[in-house]
């Protein structure tokens, strides 16, 4: 599959290129201060399962649907500029989930990514993927090198989608990878301690700010394994909203939230502790 490049043609980006609103998102925009958005959103994307049985469909319905509030979401945090954002999609623990709803899972995200090249590509967007991808079936991850390549030259938005992710089993990956480069080069720094910079550089998510917000939909007040490392200072902001109900008007909410929120990250004012801690 080939991918041509469509970053020159990208429309402005900002409040006017979010095209039609309807009266709520409006009236939620009117307070929104677009000079104060997050930098890094991440997404826990729960309860699509839950959304399903209400209705009395099967789970996969839930994640069918579930599609469309990422596709929003995605796009709507590109227009407003915002530098990078995070989806939680696939845990290490999934895989205890029955063997259909993991290859549908699969079946999905493979689709996924290229229905939606059109639109990441429109909106100048650059895919990544967190996560031990060696472990996901060779289709899934020929599929997520194509979208990588696809996206390089982009220099918009970066977006990561967690799959195949755990928070612990990065930092065992960055701990490994420290090892690893140590005994390459075999010299002196191998005995250095290791610093919170040096342990940043070696995660998944190396060059990205860490999530200022992170969202989790479906009412759960837990973190599960996302992000450990990076969401040491993000505000949380949990919805009893289900994930595949998330929309334009949800995410407003939860902007608003967070630019009601005081930031002073241990501190009594509103600086950052350090550039290495982020
Ligand atoms: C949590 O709901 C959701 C998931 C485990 C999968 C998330 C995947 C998607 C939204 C599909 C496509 C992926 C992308 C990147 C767009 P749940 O099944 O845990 O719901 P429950 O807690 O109600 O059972």
């Amino acid at each position: 599959m080939s991918h041509s490049h469509h970053h020159t043609l990208a429309k402005p980006l900002g409040l006017d290129s979010l095209g039609p609103v309807t009266a709520e998102e409006a009236r939620l925009l009117e307070k929104l201060d677009v000079s104060r958005l997050p930098r890094h959103i991440a997404i826990i994307m729960d309860g699509n399962g839950r959304w399903a049985q209400k209705r009395h469909l099967p789970r996969i319905v839930g994640h069918s649907t579930g599609t469309e509030s990422a596709r929003t979401t995605i796009e709507t945090c590109a227009r407003l500029n915002i530098e990078a954002l995070t989806l939680y999609a696939f845990s290490v623990e999934n895989w205890r989930r029955p063997k259909t709803e993991i290859e549908f899972l699969m079946k999905l995200l493979r689709q996924y990514i290229r229905n939606e090249m059109p639109l990441i590509q429109r909106n100048n967007i650059r895919m990544r993927f967190l996560g031990r991808s060696d472990d996901l079936p060779l289709a899934v991850q020929k599929d997520t090198r194509d979208a990588i390549d696809a996206t390089a030259r982009n220099s918009g938005m970066v977006l990561s989608i967690a799959l195949n992710y755990g928070g612990r089993a990065e930092l065992v990956d960055a701990m490994n990878s420290i090892l690893a480069e140590r005994r390459r080069h075999n010299g002196h720094t191998a005995t250095e301690p290791i610093s919170e910079e040096q342990l940043a550089r070696h995660l998944y998510t190396a060059d990205l700010p860490d999530p200022d917000l992170l969202i989790r939909t479906s009412g759960e007040m837990r973190v599960s394994n996302f992000l450990l490392w990076q969401i040491a200072y993000a505000e949380l902001f949990v919805t009893d909203v289900l994930w595949p109900d998330f929309n334009r008007a949800r995410l407003f909410e939860a902007l608003l939230d967070f630019q009601k929120r005081e930031r002073r990250y241990g501190g009594i004012d509103a600086a950052p502790p350090s550039r290495a801690a982020r």
